[in-house]
């Protein structure tokens, strides 16, 4: 079998760059698991923050954060528009949710993970920290086959006729939130089966999308519009379709979005508008989940699993390392 040659044509972005996100990921995931199950997501949070961006400073870039901790203001590190890398490399935007699923760290759940994504200067949307109506499915439909635009009881029949099966043997995946309480009630009255999250919807979005490994069809619901930035990045290179629209119903929230260099307020954005160009994505699993192992404090070492992935070349590779303590 002949794989791509990935010297034929020049990606933005190096490819060794996807070994340094993982030492990056996998460094906050060490530190945010020292906060595993203690009930303490301010403290978990920080610990993954600190250890990202001191990681951050060793990679070769000159990076920029585009979805972070938040504003200037509000965030000490990683905040939005913060200078991160050593200065010495390609020009690069960042997002980074450097604990995705506090609450799932702190009560030990699965699926709480470290996540980064880096493309080329300009390639992330600049989303505000608002809500994201998001809808998500796997690759191999055509397009349109969902879409923000239609109810859900009209994407579930639309995706169910796609895969050629019936309405019940489609399983949908949302966050558990009083807010989808109507979707939810819809979604209950087509027969489909529903997948209910506590939190972490990056990870619900990619099982969603990895339809094979996970019996989920598609991701309905709101979410945090970061998360879907980030979500989009993955999608971008294991493929699948995905649509985002920001939640602003207030003048605050237009204001922010604004600010942020948003100039449709309603636009319904795709999987390459909210990810675009060459695009890298990192994930380090904290506690155990259906994505990735959690980080395994040993006698002698320590075990992070991570996947890491390149949109140039697709590939997707899974990481078990062994850190010496
Ligand atoms: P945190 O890691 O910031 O706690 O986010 C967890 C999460 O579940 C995200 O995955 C999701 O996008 C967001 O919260 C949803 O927000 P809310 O909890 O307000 O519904």
């Amino acid at each position: 079998m002949k794989l791509a040659d990935p010297n034929t044509a020049s990606p933005a972005l190096h490819r060794n760059l996807t070994l340094e996100l993982v030492r990056v990921t996998e460094r906050a995931a060490i530190a945010a698991a020292d906060w595993r199950g203690k009930g303490d997501e301010k403290a978990a949070d920080h610990a993954a923050v600190e250890a990202m961006r001191t990681e951050l400073g060793n990679v070769a870039i000159d990076g920029r954060i585009v979805i972070g901790e938040g504003e200037r203001d509000e965030a000490p590190m990683l905040f939005i528009g913060e200078t991160v890398g050593s200065g010495n490399g390609p020009a690069v935007d960042i997002a980074v949710d450097p604990l995705e699923g506090t609450t799932l760290c702190a009560k030990n759940q699965p699926d709480s993970i470290c996540v980064l994504a880096m493309a080329e200067r300009g390639g992330l949307l600049n989303a505000p920290d608002v809500y994201m109506q998001k809808i998500a499915i796997g690759a191999g439909y055509p397009e349109g086959t969902v879409d923000l635009d239609m109810s859900p009881r009209e994407n579930i029949a639309s995706l169910a006729k796609a895969k050629g099966v019936p309405v019940n043997e489609i399983t949908a995946v949302m966050l558990d939130r009083p807010r989808h309480s109507a979707l939810l009630e819809e979604l209950r009255s087509t027969g489909c089966a529903i997948k209910l999250l506590s939190d972490g919807d990056i990870a619900g979005i990619i099982h969603a999308v990895n339809t094979d490994e996970t019996g989920i069809d598609i991701y309905l619901g709101s979410g945090g519009a970061p998360e879907g930035v980030l979500a989009a990045a993955a999608l971008r290179c294991i493929g699948g379709q995905m649509q985002g629209r920001l939640m602003l119903d207030n003048d605050d929230k237009r204001e922010r979005a604004r600010r942020m260099g948003i100039t449709e307020p309603n636009r319904k954005y795709r999987t390459e508008d909210l990810a675009s160009g060459d695009v890298l994505f990192a994930a380090t699993g904290v506690t155990d989940g259906f994505l990735l192992d959690g980080v395994r404090f040993r006698k002698n070492d320590v075990r992070t699993s991570t996947v890491v992935m390149r949109s140039w070349s697709h590939t997707v590779r899974w990481i078990a390392a062994e850190h010496h303590r």
